[in-house]
């Protein structure tokens, strides 16, 4: 934390006042100053609390979809060498640069970024070998995939993108929503934007269940860690309770009632030598299955 006099404390104050108005996170400026987030507790408690199994110090970190950046900036607080935070946002991303300012943060962002091209993307952060360091050296050993999955058309081409940011071994920490109370796998289509049969939020497309959210984890070279997962009851506000969301203009279809809950859990990395040859040839068929484009370097 850098230290400020009064007259910057309250400089810091009246800025968030007055210079930003979309925040999603609750992050700790310190002196008792904290952006004005979502009532979204529960949520990042559970996350906080399977975090608390993975060990942070020295390591190095990607955020996909930091937003304002609290795992990013927690991450680093946690002990990691090295934090980079991606999002494609950059209505926040003067929100990123002003409380990485604040906190005196290190943090490497990238705010155009998609997690469908990190690799790619990333190619520079992967490939610099100035000082003795070897292409590919700066894989993460953890990635943070938070608070993102549902919004995505292609779900497990954004997981294989994270598998293939990480090194073998390294450990992920994801977390979704999720249907609750079935041992089926499946994901539900949540049908915006004529019937959204979970959430009147126009970006979100899929609900899995925990079993389909562990066997996706499972095709596409993680581990899932069983003992892990955490799931806690949460149903996001109705965007059409907030007032800066535009309405909705249909009821939506509720085919079934689902209880729906917040998952969070870790997977490692796993060797593509330990997996079934076969399968790891179907995957390592790209034209096929885009994403998981260079997990062998
Ligand atoms: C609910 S916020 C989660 C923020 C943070 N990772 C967390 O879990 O607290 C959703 C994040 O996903 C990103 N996002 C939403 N829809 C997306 C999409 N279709 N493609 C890429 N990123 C998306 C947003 O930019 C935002 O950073």
């Amino acid at each position: 934390m850098k230290s400020y006099s009064p007259q910057e404390i309250d400089l810091i104050k009246k800025q968030l006042k007055t210079d930003f108005t979309y925040w999603y996170h609750k992050i700790d400026l310190g002196y008792d100053i904290v952006t004005p987030g979502f009532d979204y507790d529960p949520l990042w408690s559970n996350i906080r609390k399977v975090r608390g199994g993975i060990d942070y110090k020295d390591k190095t970190v990607l955020d996909i979809a930091s937003y304002d950046g609290l795992w990013a900036f927690e991450a680093e607080r946690l002990g990691a060498r090295t934090v980079v935070a991606t999002d494609c946002l950059y209505r926040t991303f003067k929100n990123f640069m002003f409380c990485r300012d604040v906190i005196g943060s290190q943090c490497i962002p990238y705010y155009n970024i998609s997690p469908y091209n990190l690799a790619e993307r990333l190619d520079v952060f992967f490939q610099e070998n100035f000082d003795q360091e070897k292409p590919y050296e700066r894989m993460f050993d953890i990635v943070q995939h938070l608070g993102l999955l549902y919004h995505l058309r292609d779900p497990l081409l954004s997981i294989s993108q994270a598998r293939s940011c990480i090194k073998t071994g390294g450990t992920l920490l994801i977390e979704t929503n999720v249907i609750m109370d079935t041992d089926e796998s499946f994901m539900l289509y949540n049908g915006i934007p004529f019937t959204h049969r979970v959430s009147d939020n126009y970006s979100v497309w899929w609900i899995p269940t925990v079993n389909c959210m562990k066997e996706m984890l499972s095709a596409s070279l993680f581990e899932p860690d069983e003992a892990s997962i955490s799931i806690v009851e949460f149903t996001p506000p109705l965007l059409s309770k907030i007032s800066r969301f535009p309405k909705q203009t249909h009821k939506g279809a509720k085919d079934k009632d689902y209880r729906v809950g917040r998952l969070c859990m870790t997977a490692r990395a796993t060797n593509p030598q330990d997996v079934q040859p076969e399968f790891v040839r179907e995957l390592e068929r790209t034209f096929r299955n885009p994403g998981l484009d260079i997990y062998y370097k």
